[in-house]
Formats: C-alpha cells, sequence, structure tokens
C-alpha cells in the first residue's frame, strides 16, 4: 500500500490514452497466455468513478447525464473487444456498491445509468456480464435481461457466499453462473468440499488485500489436514 496521491479530472484529451492502457493491459494478459479479462467497472475503481454522480463531476462528454457517464466504461470495452476478440471479455459492475467514496443513492439515476452501459455493450456479444448486487432488485434482473448473454451473479459483502445461496441465485433464474469470493480463497479445494458436504476453512480478513501471498496461497487442504 502506498500514499494516495490528490485525486484530479483527467482532461478529456488524455482520455483515449486511458482507453489505450486497458487495450494494452488486455493484450499483455492475453500474450502471456491467460483466456481473458475482466473490464473492471465496480467497486470504486477508476471506471466506476465515471459511472456515479459522485466522482464524476464533469461537464465534458464523460460527465453528466447517465449516457455520458456510462460512455468510458463502453469505449473500454468496445476497445479491448475490438483488439483480443468479444468472447476474451467480459464485465463486471456494482451498481450502488457506494464504496471508496464512489456512491450511487438515487436510484432514477442509477438505473439509468446502468441501463445505457448494459445497452452500450449488449451487442458486442461479449462472453459475459458480471454483478455484484442484489440479485433480486428489479434492476438487476432488468440488467441482465438487457444484457442477453451469459451473467455471473454475487450479492456482495454482506454475508458470504454459501453452497446454498449460490444454488438459489441459479435455482431462481437470477444467473447463468456464480462468482465466490471468500470461500474459494480460503478452500483451494472448495468444489471438492462443497461435493462431499465437508467442512470449510474460515477466510481470515486480516489478509485480505495484504500484498503478499499469506492467505493466498497458504489455506490448508482437506487431504492436507486429514
Ligand atoms: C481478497 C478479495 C479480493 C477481491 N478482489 C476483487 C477484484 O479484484 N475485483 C472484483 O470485482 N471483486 C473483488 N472481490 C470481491 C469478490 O469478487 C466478491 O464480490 C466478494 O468477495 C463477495 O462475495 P463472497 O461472499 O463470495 O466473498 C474481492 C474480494 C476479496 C475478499
Amino acid at each position: 500500500m502506498q500514499d494516495y496521491p490528490t485525486p484530479r479530472a483527467l482532461e478529456t484529451d488524455e482520455i483515449p490514452g486511458i482507453i489505450a492502457d486497458f487495450v494494452y493491459a488486455a493484450r499483455s494478459a492475453v500474450d502471456a497466455g491467460l483466456d481473458g479479462v475482466e473490464i473492471h467497472a465496480a467497486n470504486g475503481y477508476l471506471v466506476h468513478q465515471f459511472l456515479a454522480p459522485s466522482s464524476n463531476q464533469r461537464t465534458d462528454a464523460y460527465g453528466g447525464t447517465p449516457e455520458n457517464r456510462a460512455r468510458l466504461a463502453i469505449e473500454v470495452v468496445t476497445a479491448v473487444s475490438e483488439v483480443i476478440g468479444v468472447e476474451r471479455v467480459g464485465i463486471r459492475i456494482s451498481p450502488s456498491h457506494n464504496i471508496q467514496g464512489v456512491v450511487e443513492e438515487d436510484a432514477a439515476d442509477v438505473a439509468a445509468t446502468y441501463r445505457a452501459l448494459v445497452d452500450g455493450i449488449a451487442g458486442l456479444r461479449i462472453a459475459y456480464l458480471s454483478y455484484l448486487a442484489d440479485p433480486r432488485a428489479e434492476l438487476t434482473r432488468d440488467l441482465r435481461a438487457r444484457f442477453g448473454g451469459p451473467v455471473i451473479g454475487n450479492d456482495g459483502f454482506g454475508s458470504v457466499t454459501t453452497l446454498e445461496s449460490a444454488q438459489a441465485i441459479l435455482d431462481e433464474d437470477l444467473a447463468d453462473l456464480v462468482a465466490v469470493g471468500r470461500p474459494v480463497l480460503a478452500n483451494p479445494d472448495l468444489v471438492e468440499r462443497w461435493k462431499a458436504g465437508a467442512a470449510l476453512n474460515e477466510p481470515n480478513s486480516a489478509t485480505f488485500y495484504g500484498g503478499d501471498a499469506e492467505g493466498y496461497v497458504d489455506y490448508p487442504t482437506l487431504s492436507a489436514t486429514a
């Protein structure tokens, strides 16, 4: 972790370079052997900062209206897809996650912004849309319908994903797949444990985002503890 610089709004003529950075990173990932990339438009990072009116106070074509605030996300997804192929690109969104100073509290504005984003990328037919949101919320369901392709669901940090909560998302047809965070981090053999109904290792939040390997590579498998 390092000290944060004081944030500033990008100049309009800097934005093509930011999009080029995403393209460069995506191409590098694929060249290095990865199957694809997920455009991180969630959790308070740069693309999300453009989506939210609390952090985006721009007066150019990338700020103001919902459509303008969705523009950067659409342009990044489009540019990355052109270079590495739509089948290798996913996107993660977290409407109203309200984290890291990126606050989306006006429900009508949130709906308009994320509908603009999803409508702007739906025609590309990228690999998937992944959400961190209430799977049962009307907006979440609407975004899934608008996207029209594979959707990965996750209901956020409020409760840790369980086999039952993941299965419920699928059974209620709220997503095509479920993203699992903390249980899979703490259990390298989570699939086997869930299949066997075995006990799980508890995730240790003190090692989250820790900057080194501790808490990422050292949880025991079932066979190691047997
Ligand atoms: C250590 C850690 C790192 C994470 N990194 C990311 C990330 O890079 N991008 C992202 O969209 N979500 C990230 N998340 C959030 C997870 O994808 C997931 O939404 C969250 O953990 C809630 O799901 P869970 O109950 O299954 O843990 C991270 C979570 C944890 C605990």
